[in-house]
């Protein structure tokens, strides 16, 4: 495990924003956090962890110690009841995984192909897209603690997971480092589709998981930005759950908004639809920007900062909150 000192992160977050670290080091096993653990006590530097840089919006520089989880380890075992134990290290791509195991005949993941980032951050927003969440296929996580070292297993229902959330967003889990993750997939092709647009594109024939793989990855292609190209941290925004009555209120003004009711009382509504509604889709200022195909997605054009994201981000917020008295919640986290 080697320590670098001012390493330029430009390649290690996905809006290519050119900011440096103090202090870097890949830990590529369990041993490797440790050791990168005990220098910074030794040393006394603060502390960042990083996975695929995905979902952080640097905005500025950073002081003390980066520590990139890079554990690449991966297990499959496939059992005589169809059902497949699969262990991820947390430095793995996400979409190299899904790929791995779609055409290994391992199903369950299709639906999460082409999101960025590495398995270690999987579980901490408990990714979701078409139908499907992570944690709709995680049996545990593991994990060790940033101040002891110490190793931990946390079962599914120990992550308190929710739409875009989990136990590792709040101060009971902010400790944890996350270096691997145990799912169950299955060998029968039994794709979910529940997803409107999923079941509209594959409509005309009995969908296999590869079906699924290769629509979702098309459908992804042609809305989201790919952050090789354009820098960008996919949803900037969740979108809001709300009360029926305010549904109710907003629908007299607005009858085309889409709802998504979650219960009785609570609707989900697409923060990209208020976005675009509000005008902001498109929209380009300083070298950022709202994308163009999907107004959910801030985007990087090339000379913009994390600071300028930040503050599009909050203009957009403002702008929401008194068009339709929603609060938007923002996704990624803030350096
Ligand atoms: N819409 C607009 N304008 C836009 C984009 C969308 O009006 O620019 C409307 C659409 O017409 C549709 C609704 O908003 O009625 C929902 O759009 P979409 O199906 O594209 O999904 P989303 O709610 O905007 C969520 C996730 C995405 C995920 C897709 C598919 C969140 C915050 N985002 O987007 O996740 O890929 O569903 O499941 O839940 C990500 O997290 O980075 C991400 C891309």
């Amino acid at each position: 495990m080697q320590i670098s000192e001012n390493v330029s992160l430009r390649e290690r977050n996905s809006f290519g924003f050119d900011i440096q670290a103090e202090y870097f080091c890949s830990a590529h096993s369990i041993e490797e956090i440790r050791e990168a653990l005990h220098w910074r006590k030794k040393n006394n530097t603060e502390l960042l962890i990083l996975g695929g840089g995905s979902n952080t919006v640097f905005t500025r520089n950073v002081s003390g110690l980066v520590l990139h989880v890079a554990i690449d380890q991966l297990n499959t075992k496939k059992d005589q009841n169809d059902s497949v134990q699969i262990f991820a290290g947390a430095g793995l791509n996400w979409h190299q995984l899904v790929e791995k195991t779609v055409f290994n005949g391992c199903y369950g993941l299709e639906n999460l192909a082409l999101i960025p980032g590495c398995v270690g951050a999987a579980p901490i927003q408990n990714i979701g897209a078409y139908g499907k969440e992570v944690s709709d296929n995680l049996i545990q996580v593991e994990a060790i603690h940033r101040e002891t070292g110490e190793s931990v297993t946390l079962h599914n229902s120990d992550c308190d997971f929710a739409y875009r959330h989990s136990l590792f967003k709040t101060p009971a889990g902010s400790d944890l480092i996350v270096t691997g993750i145990q799912l169950e997939l299955s060998q029968q092709d039994n794709p979910v589709i529940t997803y409107q647009a999923l079941q509209e594109a594959l409509s005309n024939n009995t969908p296999t998981a590869m079906d699924v793989f290769r629509e979702v990855c098309q459908m992804r292609t042609a809305k989201l930005p790919d952050p090789a190209i354009i820098g960008n941290a996919g949803s900037f925004f969740k979108n809001p759950v709300v009360p029926r009555q305010q549904v109710d209120r907003l629908r007299e003004d607005y009858p085309d908004i889409p709802v998504y009711p979650q219960s009785e009382n609570l609707c989900k509504l697409p923060a990209a639809w208020l976005i675009d509604q509000a005008g902001w889709k498109g929209y380009r200022k300083c070298g950022v920007g709202v994308h163009d195909r999907q107004a959910l997605v801030l985007v990087n054009y090339g000379g913009g900062n994390g600071q300028r994201i930040a503050t599009l981000a909050d203009e957009i917020r403002t702008d929401v909150k008194n068009r339709y008295g929603i609060e938007l919640e923002r996704e990624p986290v803030l350096y």
